[in-house]
């Protein structure tokens, strides 16, 4: 299998596919979803700016960064039907990519009645044109209904996995609540260096319950980056094979012991491939996690 020395700190949560499976630079991170026991790409995307008139507008650059995200092994794809016409464009490029079958595809439901919930459903199907893997109740919005017709639909074979999300700390009682409520294979929730909150008890019980956790704003929404500004990186960076900020972020949140899958937003080639670095190469032990918090926390002190 090709573990590496931090494959080997975090057992069965991890796996790797060989270099011959991997699409470029060796073996690459996987994340194993608990439910079902399959691996997927350790780093997804967000597309809450994938918007535009596929008919009128110029959508080569987004286009160019699902390519890129596609080619260095990215797979998981997060949209949702409230974030302007995601899924529309979404839909579209994949298709003229001819990667729309390859995708792990999340989207969101936000109704708060059942006939409400199964019409955007529905239309989340047409828009995508393709396979839904996992199907969210986005911010909790309708939750207790929207479960169980989730939960209904999932025993239809409509999708293989259901979560909720939230973006608000505000939020993750409630987040907690739904998680011992209902039998879950995902959340997705806030999490990152400058946003550790969900490490007090949602990861640890995500990790005790089997479920899988896409982590949104894993960059705290940009903020790490102007937290660190032009810093050099320091010397551990070169010891998890980071050579960007970015992808010290992304392998802090992979290397958390629940199966945490950064959601990391881009609309951008080169970002997508800086990102997609995190794939490759070592991940950060506890003790190299707690003191890429420390320095962290020493910068917002300085
Ligand atoms: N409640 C919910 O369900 C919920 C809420 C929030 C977010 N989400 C999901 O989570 C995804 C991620 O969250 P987010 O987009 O809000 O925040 P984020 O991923 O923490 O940060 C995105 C920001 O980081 C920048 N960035 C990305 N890669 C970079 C790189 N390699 N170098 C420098 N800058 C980089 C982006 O700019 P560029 O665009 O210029 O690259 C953007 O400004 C969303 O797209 C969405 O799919 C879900």
């Amino acid at each position: 299998m090709g573990l590496g020395a931090g494959a080997a700190v975090f057992g069965s949560r991890w796996s790797r596919l060989s270099a011959a499976e991997a699409p470029s630079g060796g073996p690459l991170n996987m994340a194993v979803i608990p439910s079902s026991g399959k691996a997927v790409p350790a780093v997804g995307l967000g597309t809450v700016n994938y918007q535009g008139n596929p008919d009128t507008d110029d959508l080569s650059q987004l286009s160019n960064t699902l390519e890129a995200f596609h080619r260095l092994g990215g797979r998981i794809l997060d949209t949702s039907p409230n974030y302007g016409n995601s899924e529309t464009v979404l839909g579209r490029l994949l298709a003229d990519l001819g990667i729309r079958d390859d995708m792990f595809m999340a989207t969101k439901v936000d109704r708060e009645d059942r006939v409400g919930g199964e019409r955007r459903m529905d239309g989340s199907f047409g828009r995508l044109g393709g396979r839904i893997d996992l199907m969210q109740v986005h911010n909790l919005r309708g939750v207790d209904v929207q479960l169980e017709v989730l939960q209904d639909w999932k025993a239809e074979g409509r999708f293989k996995y259901i979560g909720i999300t939230t973006h608000r700390v505000s939020q993750h009682a409630d987040i907690e609540h739904y998680m011992r409520r209902y039998p879950l294979d995902f959340v997705q929730v806030n999490y990152s260096l400058a946003d550790r909150a969900a490490a007090d008890r949602l990861l640890p019980l995500a990790q005790d319950r089997g479920v899988a956790v896409l982590v949104n704003r894993p960059f705290g929404k940009g903020s790490l980056f102007r937290a660190v500004r032009d810093r050099a990186l320091p010397d551990w960076a070169a010891d998890i094979d980071a050579a960007s900020w970015g992808q010290v972020f992304l392998k802090y949140v992979i290397a958390h012991p629940a199966a945490t899958i950064p959601i990391p937003g881009t609309s951008k080639p080169h970002h997508a491939e800086d990102n997609a670095g995190a794939l490759y190469g070592r991940l950060p032990d506890a003790a190299l996690r707690a003191e890429m918090e420390r320095y962290l926390d020493g910068l917002s002190q300085a």
